[in-house]
């Protein structure tokens, strides 16, 4: 995509290797190595190139090198009959462009991502809940991350594939099933009318009520708390379950698999509602096993060792790291065990260039240990693995909390945000408008919750404050689906065909765009594809969302100024309504991006 800054990097360059050559000293500047910034006032010119790391070579002060460069430039300009101006201040190099020139090379072009991964694999994980549980809060950032990073890395070229862990087996499952096999008494989904991700977390909460129970009887008679939570007959009956799933009984497996594809239909249909899709989900329990194989080879390898209780652990001090066991004692397979038979199989699958691990930041520590084990078990590909580490996500004080106090399920969080948005609808009166009501309180509560989680760059914590994403005014998401509507509505109005559809401008006088905010919007377009390339250099989606508020600044002050349907003149109209429809273009671009639904009308 065109950006006005690259041949200007060129010009540059070849001004200052002329200086070079000029004083016989040996040396070449790439026009990649020329820095070039936005000047702090527009008075000083739409591109800045500051001439500090210049002066070395040329034993010269900034200042000097920066009128110099200025001389060799205008030259150039006087023979490219540009309109441009070039202009040293102090140890900068200021360039004034030629908005008419400028304004028809930005618009007749198609707008999207440079393919900078073309032909790179990248595989990416994320989401990966228990089947114990239905989607929480976090789960809902990692989600939108996830799918975020997937397809900006898809709109720079790479082939990706999203997959799914489903922690399908374990511990915490067998808490659920425990309780649903003593009280459950039949009961399903269906006779309770209950989204069936949730009733079987319910059984969960159900488990962990009793357990507390049988620990604070326990505590009470005078056992310490760490004993009574492992003494609690409960959690050895849980503990027994396990045992069972692991020898395969036929009854625990029935049980499980009713379970669990409970839990997972469940969360699918949240997948559905929020736009996430997989190409592939992997399953703990069928990865698990390979994952003993490779700790039992280790062990022989002897990368591995056995402890007197027969648990087998690797000591990792001298990668500055603590033991950590492998295998339980019993034989057992614990959280990390699976992750080596889940990554093996992946690579088989797909042989990846970069497999990104999209993961809670409390997982570090396990996802460090886990690419060094697998280096050391001597698969090549291990160093290709990253972990996408991002923070938690918390809800201000006293706002939906969830049955247990702590977490808030992903559904509730999405039909509150709804509720909040169709209320809205009903207070403009804006129902009868709108079409379906209930679809684009939906769609607008999905941009509100999305473009919040994608703000901050992952790495932070954050706060969701449900208020605040839902604003129509200010850095939202619905702000941002507000101007897309207002632009449909314009093109509607103007008769024009293409409102719902993403077509690049069409033919104008562009020529005729030189107003300071017309000229800011257009510049604000040119960058577009940069923003995308740096959100997947960084693989942060954070870039895109300040990019589109940068836009929608630029928009908004265009609008204010600039009339668009009466301009007066319908050459001006026409070059002013492709414009518009240039930022249509990149909204919705864009929007896909970060997982926000288009809105024709809102
Ligand atoms: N299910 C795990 C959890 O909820 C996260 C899995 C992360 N992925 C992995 N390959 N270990 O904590």
């Amino acid at each position: 995509m065109y950006d006005y800054r690259e041949p200007w990097k060129i010009k540059v360059s070849s001004a200052v290797n002329a200086i070079l050559n000029d004083a016989g000293i040996d040396g070449v500047i790439e026009p990649d190595q020329v820095i070039a910034e936005n000047p702090p006032n527009p008075e000083m010119g739409d591109i800045g190139f500051p001439m500090f790391a210049y002066a070395k070579l040329l034993r010269k002060g900034p200042p000097q090198i920066a009128q110099m460069t200025a001389e060799k430039l205008a030259k150039i300009i006087v023979e490219e009959k540009s309109g441009a101006k070039v202009q040293a201040q102090g140890p900068y190099l200021n360039v004034s462009l030629d908005r008419a020139l400028e304004a028809k090379a930005v618009l007749s072009q198609k707008f999207s991502a440079e393919k900078i991964l073309a032909g790179k694999k990248i595989m990416v994980e994320f989401s990966s809940p228990n089947t114990n549980k239905p989607l929480h809060l976090g789960h809902l950032r990692n989600d939108v991350l996830g799918e975020s990073v997937s397809r900006i890395l898809s709109a720079c070229g790479a082939d990706v594939r999203k997959v799914c862990i489903i922690n399908d087996r374990g511990i915490h499952i067998c808490k659920s099933m425990l309780a649903y096999a003593e009280h459950g008494q039949g009961k399903t989904p269906q006779s309770e009318g209950v989204k069936s991700d949730r009733f079987v977390g319910d059984w969960y909460v159900c488990f962990s009520r009793e357990l507390k129970a049988e620990v604070d009887e326990l505590v009470k008679s005078g056992v310490n708390k760490d004993d009574a939570e492992t003494q609690a007959p409960l959690m050895k009956k849980a503990q027994e379950l396990l045992r069972k799933w692991e020898a395969g009984d036929g009854e625990t497996i029935e049980l499980w698999k009713k379970m669990n594809s409970w839990a997972i239909d469940g969360m699918k249909e949240t997948y559905k509602r929020t736009g996430v899709s997989f190409d592939k989900y992997y399953f703990e329990s069928e990865t698990y096993m390979l994952g003993k194989d490779e700790v039992l080879k280790g062990l022989e390898k002897g990368i591995f060792f056995r402890q007197e209780d027969g648990a087998v652990a690797v000591d990792l001090s001298g990668e500055k790291l603590d033991k950590k066991i492998l295998l339980r004692s019993d034989g057992t397979s614990i959280y990390i065990t699976q992750d080596f038979g889940t990554a093996i199989n992946r690579h088989k699958d797909w042989p990846f260039d970069k497999m990104i691990y999209v993961v809670g930041s409390e997982q570090q520590y396990h996802f460090k240990v886990l690419f060094i084990l697998l280096e050391k078990l001597g698969f090549e590909w291990a160093k290709n693995l990253y972990h996408l580490s991002y923070g938690m996500v918390n809800l201000p004080e006293g706002k939906m909390k969830s049955r247990e106090g702590t977490v808030v399920d992903a559904d509730d969080l999405i039909d509150s945000l709804r509720d909040m948005a169709l209320a809205e609808i009903r207070e403009k009166e804006r129902e009868g408008e709108v079409g379906d009501p209930q679809k684009v309180a939906e769609k607008i509560a999905i941009a509100a919750l999305h473009y919040f989680l994608l703000q901050p760059s992952p790495v932070k914590d954050m706060l969701f404050d449900p208020n605040e994403s839902l604003s129509f005014n200010g850095n939202t998401g619905p702000y941002l689906q507000y101007m897309g509507a207002r632009i449909s509505s314009m093109l509607r109005k103007a008769g024009e065909e293409g409102a719902e559809k993403d077509i690049a401008p069409k033919e104008a006088d562009f020529s005729l765009l030189v107003s300071d905010s017309e000229w800011d919007l257009i510049k604000s377009l040119a960058a577009y594809s940069s923003a995308v390339r740096e959100a997947a250099e960084n693989l942060d989606p954070s870039q895109i969302t300040a990019y589109l508020y940068e836009l929608s600044k630029a928009f908004s002050r265009f609008y204010h100024d600039c009339p668009i349907l009466n301009a007066g003149d319908p050459a001006l109209s026409k070059a002013r309504l492709e414009l518009s429809r240039a930022v249509m273009f990149v909204l919705k671009d864009a929007f896909h991006l970060i997982c926000i639904p288009f809105l024709e009308v809102m």
